[in-house]
């Protein structure tokens, strides 16, 4: 099988293309490398190109002729998309927009696609949050991955595509082997700044609100190892070759844990004990935000390896640390 993978370069992206190697899948990349790393692919082949230009997407989809598009490629930063919807309109919806067209123009059909939990906003009592709850984002970024779902599903009756839309939720860890992780400079994300506190790169860590309705006062969430959510895009690949389409799926692993609770394993694991302060809160947290699994499990047949909080902090530690040689 031969995919066509957009953002391969990133984070999640490279996780992904090197568990879809061990099961012997033929990808090209398709990166502008803004945020991502030609390193990351670890030798896979890689098309330099912007999906804002539609002459190279058709020209990578036309050389490579993929049976499939697994697309990450995106921006990802919440508060950013705050400040500057419209490049997260762009980047996010349009250029989605070209790579369908391209796909169409060239019959190619099947699309596993990024979303995020995001696309909740911040959900009412409804905690698991399922698929089936209400979708309100609260941010742009949030409405970008809930419209691009919208376009696929109304592409899906038009029997244009069949899709497979991943929800994820905190995605975190580092692979097992150090070869690849985050590497990105402006991490903002808890598990990664609590490990650039302890190796010295920010002099303090902030918590973002310790006043909000769960029992230690911080924000809960669902911290999903990245190899656990690079195995939910193989399986998804396979679904679509097998019949299951067309479905959105929340992938987590249906517990969760404190900032305060993420930030005492870190000490544990690092073995440092770097400098925490409190701060008010931050915009659009929602207090508790754990994915509801029994849809992926139940239809894809996912089981996670990793739901291990040590675990995922210890790969991420790893890496970092290896981050570390390339002044990073
Ligand atoms: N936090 C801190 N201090 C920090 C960083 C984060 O206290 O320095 C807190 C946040 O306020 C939040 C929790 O740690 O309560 C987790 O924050 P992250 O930034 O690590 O992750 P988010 O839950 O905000 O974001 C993730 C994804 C987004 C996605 C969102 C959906 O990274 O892409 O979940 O809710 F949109």
């Amino acid at each position: 099988m031969k995919v066509l993978v957009t953002g391969g370069a990133g984070y999640i992206g490279s996780h992904t293309i090197k568990s879809l190697k061990n099961e012997g899948i033929d990808t090209l990349t398709f990166d502008n490398l803004s945020t991502g790393h030609k390193w990351a692919l670890l030798g896979e082949k890689l098309f330099v190109g912007d999906l804002a230009d539609i002459e190279a997407i058709n020209k990578a989809i036309v050389y490579f002729k993929p049976d499939a598009v697994i697309h990450f490629a995106a921006s990802i930063q919440v508060g950013e998309s705050v400040v500057n919807p419209l490049l997260y309109y762009s980047n996010n919806v349009k250029n989605t927009i070209n790579l369908l067209n391209a796909m169409i123009k060239n019959n190619v059909n099947k699309i596993v696609f990024s979303s995020s939990a995001a696309v909740y906003g911040i959900p009412k009592d409804n905690n698991p949050v399922k698929e089936t709850c209400q979708t309100l984002p609260i941010n742009p970024y949030g409405q970008t991955k809930l419209m691009i779902e919208k376009i696929l599903s109304d592409m899906a009756f038009a029997n244009q595509i069949e899709y497979i839309a991943l929800r994820y939720f905190n995605a975190a860890g580092a692979d097992k082997d150090a070869q690849i992780g985050q590497a990105y400079k402006f991490a903002t994300h808890l598990i990664t700044r609590a490990l650039k506190t302890a190796k010295g790169k920010f002099e303090k860590l902030e918590i973002y609100g310790t006043d909000y309705p769960t029992p230690d006062g911080t924000c809960i969430r669902d911290y999903i190892h990245v190899d656990d959510l690079a195995f939910a895009h193989l399986l998804s690949l396979k679904a679509l070759f097998n019949n299951t389409k067309n479905e959105a799926f929340n992938v987590g692993y249906s517990n969760g844990y404190s900032v305060k609770e993420v930030i005492n394993k870190v000490k544990e694991v690092t073995k440092i004990d770097f400098k925490v302060v409190e701060a008010k809160r931050r915009q659009g947290d929602p207090a508790y935000l754990v994915a509801s699994n029994d849809k992926i499990k139940e239809l894809l047949k996912w089981e996670p390896k990793y739901n291990n909080l040590e675990y995922i902090i210890q790969t991420a530690w790893e890496w970092e640390k290896k981050l570390s040689y390339y002044g990073a």
